[in-house]
C-alpha cells in the first residue's frame, strides 16, 4: 500500500477528484491532507471523508520544518502530490521526496512557469497575452520548483471570446480527467 499526502491552499477539488479516484484502490491510499491556510476549503474535503488534515503556516514551516518531515513520517507518507498548493516546498523535503513528488500547474510549462505564476494569475496571463492555447503540466518536483521533469501534457485552446474564469474551468476539466491516472501510472511505475 502506497501512501499519499496532498497539500493544497485551495478549495481542493483536484484533492476531491484524486480521492474520489482511489477510493476504492487496494495499493493506493490516500492518508493526509496539508494545507498552509486555516479555512482552505480542501480541509472541509478531508473532513468530509475522514482524512486525517493538519494545517501548517508558512510562519510554523519557516520555524520549523522539521515539524513536516516529522509528520510525513508518523503518517508513512510514500509520495506527495501538491495540488494547488501556493508556499514554497522546502528543499529538505524535495530532497526525500526526489521522484516521489507531484506538482500540477496549470498552463504548458516552461512557458508560465515560475515566479508569481500560480493559480488565476496564469490564466489571467494567458488572456493578456492572446495565446491561442493553453493547458495543463504534472510534473516531478525539483529544487527549481517547476522544472521538474515533465509526466503529462494535455492541450486545450484558448478560443477569443474565452476569459480568465471560462479559461480555469477548461483547465480544470483537463486536470479532473489526467491528473489521477497520471499519478497511478506514475506510483506503479517506479
Ligand atoms: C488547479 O488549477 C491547479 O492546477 C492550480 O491550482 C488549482 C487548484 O484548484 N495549481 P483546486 O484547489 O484543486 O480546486
Amino acid at each position: 500500500m502506497k501512501k499519499i499526502a496532498i497539500f493544497g491552499s485551495g478549495k481542493g477539488s483536484n484533492a476531491e477528484n484524486l480521492i474520489q479516484y482511489f477510493k476504492e484502490n487496494t495499493s493506493v491510499k490516500i492518508s493526509l491532507i496539508v494545507s498552509n491556510i486555516s479555512n482552505a476549503g480542501i480541509l472541509s474535503i478531508a473532513k468530509h471523508h475522514q482524512i486525517p488534515s493538519v494545517v501548517l503556516t508558512r510562519k510554523q514551516i519557516a520555524n520549523d520544518v522539521n515539524a513536516l518531515l516529522e509528520l510525513m513520517k508518523v503518517h508513512e507518507i510514500d509520495f506527495i502530490i501538491l495540488a494547488g498548493y501556493l508556499l514554497l516546498i522546502p528543499a529538505e523535503l524535495i530532497d526525500q521526496y526526489e521522484n516521489k513528488m507531484i506538482n500540477i500547474h496549470p498552463a504548458l510549462l516552461p512557458n508560465y512557469g515560475g515566479k508569481g505564476m500560480y493559480g488565476m494569475n496564469v490564466h489571467h496571463a494567458i488572456i493578456n497575452n492572446k495565446e491561442t492555447q493553453s493547458g495543463i503540466s504534472i510534473h516531478l518536483v525539483n529544487r527549481e520548483y517547476d522544472k521538474g521533469k515533465i509526466l503529462f501534457q494535455a492541450v486545450c485552446p484558448v478560443l477569443p471570446n474565452y476569459d480568465a474564469a471560462l479559461l480555469a474551468n477548461k483547465i480544470h476539466d483537463l486536470e479532473y480527467k489526467y491528473f489521477p491516472k497520471v499519478v497511478e501510472d506514475w506510483i506503479g511505475s517506479i
